[in-house]
């Protein structure tokens, strides 16, 4: 048994996440879990909003609400459409949480302590209405390039041309619309990361195993250009975590807070310490996950994320890690995702076009969209989501293969036997051949599961699903009752032994069907992986009960699936 620590990338506060937020990092996250923990692994999943940063004061404004209380309401939305999806998070913390606060603190001492924080003097924008310094993005005002009038100090929207804040011509403030705005002499704290260069360097040489996706972007990063850039860990804002060393002030940085890039990753092992603080558990409980002098040596670290964060989670978040000179543990295993788009195009929050979280599980139940998003993840390059693709995939591998399969073998079997596991003769030749093709893609499905290989993952457990199929369709018990009864009833009695294998292989990816075919084979909770699949194959004997369950899945119909691409075709 082993111990396995994985995280997923940490949502934004800032509003509900689409489907492509989904598949890049949470979802994958949860099957990988599921899958170890039905091995007998030990198994702890994390993740939790990430609530800092401009976008969520601006977000909170537009809602008319304090941050604080934005973030506590949004939260909670995140949360139950998590649950909603089955996401089995061992904890869903917040980055804004009281633990986060005081270890991104002390991340902050370590660092200074150890030289690697620059305290810089910049010049920047202060407005003397909101009696504060404006972040770029908090400053709006006419494009030069292109004479946009709304253009913010970091970007033009309209034309993307990349500004600086004294670059747009009448600027003023976007909070409150004042034009009296000075510049002002203040100060920042940078890390150093190129003092760490080197060490990340050779600590991502060590890691042989990482998928290219990941090692290439991160070298990118390390090489490219002027090579690793010193960044500035603090910004000027109300919300966020206050700039400390420890419990200690940091003279002259009153009134700033360290940037959500620099506390999100620390949060990874702070909603750890959430989780232990919740379940009434000691210092130590959280530290066996997280520090190697405490047992952390042990673990298996594997992160989830979208390739965008890559940068932050192969050098940013490894430099503060390495730069406090403590034994915190690493990560073992990053696994990237491209992006999912939206019927060719993007997903865009603005635009509301694409499907949201909350959206989707409207129109249909969380094994539709986890089947269809993870059989379809854009592992090796992006993948497209339309309608078109999402309507085959659920009508042919969920309705026809495999809920067909559990309705014909249920239903046949309760007009013909009554509905207990019929006896019937031996098992014969096909038996055999089946088992054996079932055991040889079961080792494959496996075998992907361990190196995070998601869609090959479910390209065998379908075709595990069609061997059943084929099996049923070649030896015909409907036809054999007729002149050979007993024989029919072995093939019911392998049928339904096959569901109930189906029932636990499935389980990482569609786990309320996993539930409803164990619920109607009476086997609730007998969830843990077979060893062989022969003998899982005798796990109902001749006289065990079973209820004839309700339709797995239900088909999507043309006009159905017309009136979604309308509805969500965008403004
Ligand atoms: N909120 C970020 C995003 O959605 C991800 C943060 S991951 C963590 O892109 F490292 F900060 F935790
Ligand atoms: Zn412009």
């Amino acid at each position: 048994m082993a111990r396995i620590l994985i995280t997923s990338a940490l949502p934004y506060i800032n509003g509900i996440k689409h489907l492509g937020n989904l598949v890049g990092s949470q979802l994958p996250s949860d099957a990988y879990a599921r899958y170890m923990r039905q091995r007998g692994h030990e198994v702890l999943l994390i993740c939790a909003t990430d609530e800092h940063g401009t976008p969520a004061e601006l977000a909170a404004a537009k809602a008319g609400k304090p941050v604080a209380e934005f973030c506590a309401d949004m939260w909670q939305v995140q949360k139950d459409i998590a649950d909603g999806f089955r996401l089995s998070f061992d904890h869903f913390g917040r980055s804004s949480s009281e633990r986060n606060h005081r270890l991104t603190q002390h991340f902050a001492e370590r660092l200074a302590g150890a030289g690697l924080i620059d305290e810089v003097h910049e010049k920047q924008v202060f407005s003397h209405t909101d009696g504060r310094f404006l972040p770029d993005r908090y400053i709006e005002g006419t494009c030069p390039n292109c004479g946009y009038d709304k253009a913010r100090g970091d970007q033009c929207e309209n034309c993307t041309k990349q500004l600086d804040p004294t670059d747009l011509i009448e600027p003023r403030s976007a909070i409150s619309g004042s034009t009296d705005l000075e510049v002002r002499e203040t100060k920042h704290l940078y890390i150093r990361q190129s003092a760490m260069r080197q060490h990340l360097d050779e600590w991502i040489d060590k890691q042989s195993d990482w998928p290219i996706l990941t090692t290439s972007i991160a070298k990118k990063w390390l090489h490219d250009g002027d090579g690793l850039q010193d960044r500035s860990i603090t910004r000027d804002l109300d919300w966020g975590i206050a700039v400390k060393k420890g419990d200690k002030d940091w003279p002259g940085m009153d009134g700033k807070v360290f940037y959500v890039w620099f506390d999100a990753p620390i949060e990874y092992i702070a909603a750890t310490a959430e989780w232990a603080d919740a379940n009434d558990l000691d210092e130590a409980a959280w530290h066996r996950w997280w520090r190697t002098d405490e047992g952390a040596d042990d673990v298996r670290y594997v992160q989830f994320m979208a390739k965008d964060n890559i940068p932050f989670h192969t050098l940013s978040f490894p430099a503060t890690l390495m730069g406090s000179g403590e034994p915190w543990k690493m990560v073992n295993y990053i696994k990237g995702f491209n992006w999912l788009l939206y019927e060719g195009g993007k997903f865009s929050t603005s635009q509301g076009r694409g499907v949201f979280m909350n959206e989707a599980l409207e129109i249909l139940p969380s094994d539709y969209w986890r089947w269809w998003l993870l059989s379809n993840a854009p592992e090796s390059s992006d993948a497209d989501f339309t309608w078109e693709n999402f309507q085959g995939g659920v009508n042919k591998d969920l309705a026809d293969v495999l809920g067909n399969f559990v309705s014909r073998v249920t239903k046949f079997c309760r007009s013909k036997f009554g509905e207990t596991v019929p006896e019937g003769g031996q098992y014969g030749e096909a038996e055999a051949a089946l088992t054996a093709e079932i055991q040889t893609r079961l080792i494959a499905y496996e075998k992907a599961m361990e190196d995070i290989e998601i869609r090959k993952a479910t390209a065998e457990l379908r075709a595990i699903w069609v061997a059943g199929n084929e099996y049923l369709q070649h030896a015909e018990p409907w036809a054999k009752f007729k002149t050979d009864p007993d024989a029919a009833a072995s093939v019911i009695r392998m049928a339904l032994n096959l569901i109930r294998l189906y029932a636990v292989i499935s389980r990482p990816f569609i786990p309320d069907a996993s539930d409803q075919m164990l619920a109607a084979i009476n086997l609730s909770g007998t969830e843990s992986w077979p060893d062989s699949v022969k003998a899982a194959l005798t796990a109902l004997p001749a006289g065990h009960a079973f209820t004839t369950p309700d339709v797995l899945f239900a088909k999507i119909a043309d006009e159905a699936r017309e009136e979604l691409e309308a509805r969500f075709a965008g403004s």
